[in-house]
């Protein structure tokens, strides 16, 4: 679960919030001086089935527009360094449409929980108490109470967000499977198990303490509409291929599925007024509020295994503009979705790369709603078109148009391509080539895996492996959990690789390329080559020094200006090789012909004069060149 582990205490809670960090971002309350800010809190489905005595009991989108007698949980999040300064809170509703219409559940001073009874604007203040028990500054956040509309209708959203007056929103999210889901249930595609305690998600609204709002509980409660139908429907439909969807009253339709205001709340008042409809923010809370319902919908809990979740966090100087539209989703959507040129200053918040930044919230142009599957122009100039997988290109290239290893620019002390140069080794480029183009380009997978990153790094766990748990697959974007070994292997490789149980596949025509004596895998084979090179870069090249966590050799501007070509160039090559991090699998030729020439410049003979048993592969002076079809 998101939120777990969970809150004791009020002061715990806020230092747990705060732990949270990717998924924090602090709500509209006020900026001033004020000892902290207030956080309308979004509590998952996930949460609430964890949240044991915290009494989170009911499902909060979070957002600051909320249905009638919907409860809204509100916590203090200090300001940065005021923590210690901080002995307690007082809240107060400060503003409602009448008196009476605010029932208070919890006002402990670390949380504030209640629920506006009538439609209207709910202004509650936060007053930080400071060590001596004195008021600090107020801060205040605004709540708008209203009920629900529905998109599609006589008077609807799609009244005026058709692309008439307003762009059209109605049409391409009509496209997704969120507007049909409760459609697909009742016409018996989503088996028989469906049944009334599915509709909190699968419909508009939730249920506990919302009537009056118009949710679909609401309407079918006011039409008296027997709820234990949806299950004998669903049932009748998947077992006897009855479908029942027509069945349901048209004033349940209205209300069905995932809407709009499932994901900016109720908007019966907003007509066209903005301070009464929300706008979610894009750090994947909305949709982490149905998604993570455990045991089966989890991905949000498989995401915050992989480190996209602390993508925003990676380097303390990613608030620049150019880093951001790779580190965070804002940026993302603004600068490559958007193709927004500037964005170092619209950018106000960072999230990490989230729910939202892979997925369109409105549109299915794109399978599961992703947001690009436009080939992508790597930054040397070369097209690069690997179906899904183009997403991951976007970011996962070596972010720089030449290696640049003959000019003294500063390019940072690793050297290198950026961390993650997965899409130009996958095609075979921007590794610096003496001159000599690599004969070999493209891996096979490029050419054979449709989807290309996505079927690798995305495939299902193996039957019984919890991925919430154990990070691979799905979500994770792993393959193999270093922890407890574990792969996805199975799913991501046999269909092509009969039997194959590890990435450390050994070619069919094994060879011994690093030189130890065994004919090994692809892996280990790769890492003996690149150790052999980082050895003779570390003993040889002043100044350099090696960073374990990043795997790369990192040189300071000085000493790297020192240097000659052949040096600065096999440096540069280390780096993006182990870099790409797959140690191989990604395009082995093109791995091994990259380190065993690095190693020839830089020691200036051959590779079998240091490991007479090594294989040798693709140095052009020397003619040595592999025959590459032998290894198929
Ligand atoms: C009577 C016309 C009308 C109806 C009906 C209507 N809207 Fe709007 N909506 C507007 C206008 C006008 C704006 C402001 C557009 C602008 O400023 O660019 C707007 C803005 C919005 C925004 C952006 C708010 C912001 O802060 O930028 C959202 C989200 C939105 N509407 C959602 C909805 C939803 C959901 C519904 C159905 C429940 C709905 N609208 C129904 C007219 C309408
Ligand atoms: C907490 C919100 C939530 C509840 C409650 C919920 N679902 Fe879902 N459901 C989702 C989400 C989100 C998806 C999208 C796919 C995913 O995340 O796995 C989904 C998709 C599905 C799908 C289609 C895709 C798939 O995973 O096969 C089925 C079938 C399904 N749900 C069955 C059910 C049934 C049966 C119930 C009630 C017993 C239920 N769901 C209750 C949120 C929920
Ligand atoms: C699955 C959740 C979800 C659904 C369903 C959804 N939206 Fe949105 N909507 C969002 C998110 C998230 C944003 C913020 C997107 C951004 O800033 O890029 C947004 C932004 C908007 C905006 C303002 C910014 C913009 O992109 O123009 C409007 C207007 C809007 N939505 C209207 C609608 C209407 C009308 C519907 C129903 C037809 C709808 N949305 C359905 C999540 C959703
Ligand atoms: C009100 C609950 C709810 C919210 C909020 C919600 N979803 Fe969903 N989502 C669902 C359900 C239910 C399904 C299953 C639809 C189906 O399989 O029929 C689903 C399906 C999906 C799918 C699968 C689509 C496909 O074509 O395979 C994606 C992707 C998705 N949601 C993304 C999002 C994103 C992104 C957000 C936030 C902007 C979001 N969802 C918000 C309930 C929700
Ligand atoms: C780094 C990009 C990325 C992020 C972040 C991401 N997704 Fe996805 N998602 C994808 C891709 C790519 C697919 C298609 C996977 C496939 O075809 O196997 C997908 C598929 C899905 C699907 C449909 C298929 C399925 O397995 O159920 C759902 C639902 C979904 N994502 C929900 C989410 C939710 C919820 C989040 C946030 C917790 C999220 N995604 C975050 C890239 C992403
Ligand atoms: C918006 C940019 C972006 C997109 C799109 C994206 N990634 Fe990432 N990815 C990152 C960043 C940034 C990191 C590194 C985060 C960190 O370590 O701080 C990362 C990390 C990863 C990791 C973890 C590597 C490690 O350090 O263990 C994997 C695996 C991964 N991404 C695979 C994918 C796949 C597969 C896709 C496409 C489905 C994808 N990414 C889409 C930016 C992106
Ligand atoms: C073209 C997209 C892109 C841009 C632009 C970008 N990065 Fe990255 N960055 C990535 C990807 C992808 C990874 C993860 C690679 C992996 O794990 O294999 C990453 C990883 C990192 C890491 C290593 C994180 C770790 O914990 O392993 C740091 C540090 C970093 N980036 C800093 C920056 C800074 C600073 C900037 C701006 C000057 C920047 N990045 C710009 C895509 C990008
Ligand atoms: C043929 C399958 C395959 C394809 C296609 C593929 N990868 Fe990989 N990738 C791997 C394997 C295997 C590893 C090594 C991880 C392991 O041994 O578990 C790896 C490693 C990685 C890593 C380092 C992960 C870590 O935890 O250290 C990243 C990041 C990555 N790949 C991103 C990508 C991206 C982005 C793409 C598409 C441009 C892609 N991969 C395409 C199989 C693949
Ligand atoms: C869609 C089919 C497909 C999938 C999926 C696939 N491969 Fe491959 N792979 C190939 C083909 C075709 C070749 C070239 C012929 C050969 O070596 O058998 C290849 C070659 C390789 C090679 C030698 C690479 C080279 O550049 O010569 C390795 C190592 C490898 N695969 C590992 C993996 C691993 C590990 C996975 C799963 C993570 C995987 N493959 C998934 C089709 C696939």
């Amino acid at each position: 679960m998101i939120n777990q582990p969970f809150l004791i205490s009020p002061s715990k809670t806020v230092r747990l919030f705060f732990a949270l960090g990717a998924m924090l971002v602090l709500s509209a309350a006020a900026r001033g001086a004020a000892l902290a800010d207030i956080k309308n809190l979004m509590i998952s489905a996930g949460d609430v089935i964890t949240s044991g005595s915290q009494g989170f009991n009911i499902r909060s989108t979070g957002l600051n527009t909320v249905g009638i007698n919907k409860t809204v949980y509100l916590v203090p999040i200090p300001k940065t360094g005021n923590a210690d300064k901080i002995s307690g809170y007082q809240w107060s509703v400060t503003t409602q449409p009448a008196s009476g219409s605010v029932s208070i559940d919890s006002n402990s001073s670390g949380l504030f929980k209640f629920r506006p009874t009538q439609p209207g604007r709910y202004i509650v203040q936060m007053v930080p108490l400071d060590l001596n028990s004195a008021p600090t500054e107020a801060v205040t956040i605004s709540i708008w109470a209203s009920t629900y509309l529905g998109a599609e209708g006589d008077w609807s959203c799609a009244t005026c967000h058709d692309g008439f007056y307003l762009p059209d929103k109605v049409t391409p999210w009509k496209g997704t499977l969120h507007a049909t889901v409760l459609k697909r249930d009742l016409n018996g595609e989503h088996g028989n198990h469906i049944s009334k305690s599915c509709l909190p998600c699968h419909a508009m609204g939730d249920y506990v303490n919302t009537l009056g709002d118009g949710n679909f509980y609401d309407v079918a409660q006011s039409i008296g509409f027997d709820l234990n139908l949806i299950g004998t429907w669903a049932a009748d439909a998947a077992n006897n291929g009855n479908p029942h969807w027509d069945d349901l009253p048209a004033a349940l339709k209205t209300v069905a599925s995932v809407q709009c205001e499932s994901c900016h709340g109720p908007g019966k008042t907003h007509n066209g007024d903005t301070t009464r409809i929300s706008v979610p923010l894009l750090d994947g809370s909305i949709c982490i509020s149905c998604h993570d319902g455990p045991p089966h919908h989890i991905h949000p809990d498989e995401w915050k295994n992989s480190n996209h979740y602390n993508s925003n966090t990676a380097s303390s100087t990613v608030v620049n503009g150019e880093c951001n539209k790779c580190h965070t989703t804002e940026g993302f959507v603004e600068k490559v979705v958007r193709g927004h040129a500037d964005i170092a200053t619209n950018i106000t918040t960072r999230s990490a790369i989230n729910c939202t930044g892979c997925h369109d919230p409105h549109d299915a142009s794109n399978p599961h709603q992703i947001r690009t599957v436009a080939a992508v122009t790597l930054p040397n100039g070369k097209s690069f078109n690997f179906g899904m997988g183009n997403l991951c290109a976007n970011c996962h290239n070596s972010r720089i148009a030449d290696p640049n290893v003959t000019v003294d620019v500063n390019k940072g002390s690793s050297r290198g391509a950026h961390h993650g140069p997965q899409s130009d080794i996958i095609l075979g480029t921007s590794a610096y080539d003496w001159g000599y183009s690599y004969s070999v380009g493209a891996g096979p997978h490029y050419l054979a895996v449709e989807n290309g990153c996505v079927e690798c790094h995305m495939a299902a766990a193996p039957a019984g492996v919890d991925t919430s748990v154990v990070p691979i697959g799905s979500h994770t974007f792993e393959i193999t959990d270093p922890a407890s070994g574990i792969s996805t292997v199975e799913s991501a490789c046999t269909g092509c690789h009969e039997g194959l149980t590890t990435t450390d596949r050994i070619l069919r025509i094994p060879h011994d390329f690093d030189g130890n004596g065994a004919n090994q895998g692809v892996q280990t084979e790769v890492t003996g080559l690149l150790t052999n090179l980082k050895n003779q870069l570390l003993a040889r090249l002043p100044g350099t020094s090696y960073n374990s966590t990043l795997e790369t050799i990192s040189i300071s501007t000085a000493d790297w200006k020192k240097l000659n070509l052949d040096q600065r160039a096999a440096l540069y090559n280390f780096n993006i090789i182990s870099e790409d991090r797959s140690r191989g699998v990604h395009n082995t030729r093109y791995a091994i012909a990259v380190l065993n020439r690095s190693y020839y410049y830089l020691m200036q003979h051959p590779y079998t004069k240091d490991y007479p048993n090594a294989y040798l592969v693709d140095i052009p002076r020397n003619n040595t060149r592999m025959e590459w079809d032998r290894l198929m």
